[in-house]
This record gives structure tokens, C-alpha cells and sequence, in this order.
């Protein structure tokens, strides 16, 4: 990204021009209402001139738009500041805790801490940032897994995926138990209630069945750090019966400059949200899924920028 010495002046005028606007409430104030440079300065009592040249970095990243002299929030701050989860307030102010993260350590928020508060809460919206890249994984799985069991599943925005492509499909969600609503009310939105069954519980406690085709474990090995992720791949793959496969989503893209970026961009997202969670490499994700006894390993890339998602599929034979 910075090649040379003018890349790094634009990429620091460009980031100094985003936090700024995320301190003052410029982002704010665009999102709720329109305004000419010198109307939204005087609503926020900054300096008219400043207002201007940062409202027009932002317009030039794509993060404003302007007509004639009025300036908006462009439709992907809109887009983000509605569907990613938590809403405005993290997608801006959990930003600018970053000093604070540096100087203390200290997260913004603590969500693998309290789980079953914060993901009752966000996995519906995490469902609808998903469905393409879901729509996209089961249209890849050809093999029609007739007992798919889904780990973490909060939404089951990946396996009700795969089970609105196959007919004969059923998905066993677990989820702490709070979490598994939201699983249940997206089942039935999509006409399929009839083809699920929930497994309430803690994933490192309950003992599901060794008898699925397909175990998926979507986003969830980020919570945790690397002993209790390798554990926990090991665990689910006993879940799976001999010929069928184990599913990993998770930040795996990697190996160009973008997913890179997006992975290191993701790490960040998360110590400002978790107290443990992290970004594993790919390559020791495919060592604990081969240590669990399954081979063939595929990786699927998926359309999805956000958090560097890709997929890993391994078989059990
Ligand atoms: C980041 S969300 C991912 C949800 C879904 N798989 C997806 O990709 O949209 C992590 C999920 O793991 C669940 N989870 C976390 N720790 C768990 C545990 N110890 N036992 C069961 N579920 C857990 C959370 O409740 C949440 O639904």
C-alpha cells in the first residue's frame, strides 16, 4: 500500500483526516443530516476552512459524497454504520480507543467475556453482513450433507445456507442458550424451522453426536486463543463421521497484499473487542485440522473483504 514516500504521506493524511472525523462527530453529523461545509461546522463549532478540506479527504476515500456544496455520508457509511453489528457506536467510537488500547491494554468492549449478552445481541446483524459469502460457500459444497452440525453457530447463517440449497438437509445448531433465538427465528424466516434442532450449551461441555456429514465452525476459533482453538477443532472433529467433512470459516484469506492487510486490520478489531480473541494463521489452523485426523484439505476463498474470511474444508476418512 505505501510504496514510496508520497504513499505514506497520503495514507497518514488520510487516516489523521478519518480520526478526526471520528472525534469531532463529523461522521456522526453527516450520517444524520446534510449540510454545506459551513453548516456543519457551525453545527459541531469547528473551524469552517478545516471542516471543508477534511470533509473533501473524506469524499475522495469514498466515505462522503458531495453536491455541489452539500455534503452526505456516501451509501457505504451508511451501509456499515447500519448493518455491522453494535451499529454506529462501534463501528466509529471503538476506533478511537486505540491510544487507550496501546497505552493499557484495556479493550473497548469485552466480548468474548461476555458472550451470551454480546453475541444475543449482534448475530443477527453478523447473519446479514454473511449471507453472500454464505450464498456463495454452499453453492461450492456439492456433496449434499444430509446431518450438518453447526458450532457457534449464532445466526446459522452458514449452514441454513446450505440447507436452502439441499432439500434433504438438517442443521443441528449449538449456541449458548441465549444465542440460539436468533438461530431459530432466521430458520424461520427461511421456511426451513422443520429442518432444525438446537444443541444448547457450551461447545467446550456438551458432546454432540459422532454422526454428521458436515460440522461447521464459522468465526468462532477467533475467540480463542490458540490452545483452546486447537482444542476446540479437534473436539468438533469427532463430530464427524468417518467420510464426512469439517467446515472452518475464519480470517484465512492470505497471501496477497489485500487479504494481508485485511487480516492485520482484523487482528486490531478484535483485541479492541475481545480480551483473548486473535487472527491464527492459516497455516497452523490446517496443522490442528490435520492433527484431528482430517486430510484433503481445500481452501475456499469467499467474496466477503470484511475480517479477511475465507474457508478451510478437510475430510475424515
Ligand atoms: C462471531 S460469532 C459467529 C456466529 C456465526 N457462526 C457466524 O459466523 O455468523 C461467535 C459465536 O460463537 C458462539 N460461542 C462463543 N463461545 C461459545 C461457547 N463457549 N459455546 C457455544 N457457543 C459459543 C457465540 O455465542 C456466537 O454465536
Amino acid at each position: 500500500m505505501a510504496a514510496g514516500a508520497s504513499d505514506v504521506l497520503e495514507l497518514l493524511g488520510v487516516s489523521s483526516a478519518i480520526m478526526s472525523a471520528i472525534e469531532t462527530g463529523l461522521f456522526a453529523a453527516l450520517l444524520e443530516q446534510p449540510g454545506s461545509a459551513a453548516a456543519i461546522a457551525r453545527r459541531l463549532a469547528l473551524e469552517p476552512r478545516a471542516t471543508e478540506r477534511v470533509l473533501d479527504v473524506l469524499a475522495a476515500c469514498g466515505l462522503a459524497r458531495v453536491e455541489g456544496e452539500v455534503y452526505a455520508a456516501a451509501p457505504a457509511l451508511v451501509d456499515a454504520a447500519e448493518r455491522v453489528p453494535g451499529g454506529r457506536d462501534l463501528l466509529l467510537t471503538m476506533w478511537s480507543h486505540t491510544p487507550e488500547l496501546l497505552k493499557r491494554g484495556e479493550p473497548f468492549v469485552r466480548m468474548d467475556v461476555e458472550r451470551e449478552r454480546h453475541y444475543s445481541a449482534h448475530v443477527s446483524a453478523l447473519g446479514e453482513l454473511f449471507a453472500y459469502s454464505a450464498d456463495q460457500l454452499a453453492a461450492h459444497i456439492e456433496d449434499a450433507p444430509a446431518r450438518v452440525l453447526d458450532v457457534g453457530c449464532g445466526s446459522g447463517v452458514w449452514s441454513l445456507a446450505i440447507a436452502e440449497r439441499f432439500p434433504g438437509t438438517s442443521v443441528v445448531g449449538l449456541d449458548l442458550p441465549a444465542v440460539l433465538a436468533p438461530f431459530a427465528a432466521r430458520a424461520k424466516d427461511k421456511g426451513l424451522s422443520d429442518r432444525i434442532a438446537t444443541l444448547p450449551g457450551d461447545m467446550f461441555e456438551v458432546e454432540p453426536p459422532a454422526d454428521f456429514d458436515l460440522v461447521i465452525i464459522a468465526n468462532v476459533l477467533r475467540l480463542e486463543r490458540r490452545e483452546r482453538a486447537r482444542e476446540l477443532v479437534r473436539r468438533m472433529s469427532r463430530a464427524v463421521r468417518p467420510g464426512g467433512s469439517l467446515l472452518i470459516v475464519d480470517a484465512l484469506a492470505h497471501g496477497t497484499e489485500e487479504a494481508e492487510r485485511a487480516r492485520a486490520v482484523y487482528a486490531l478489531h478484535l483485541a479492541l473487542r475481545t480480551e483473548a480473541g486473535g487472527v491464527h494463521a492459516p497455516s497452523e489452523v490446517r496443522a490442528w485440522m490435520n492433527d484431528a485426523g482430517l486430510v484433503e484439505l481445500e481452501a475456499i476463498a469467499l467474496p466477503a473483504k470484511v475480517g479477511a474470511l475465507g474457508a478451510l474444508r478437510g475430510w475424515k476418512r
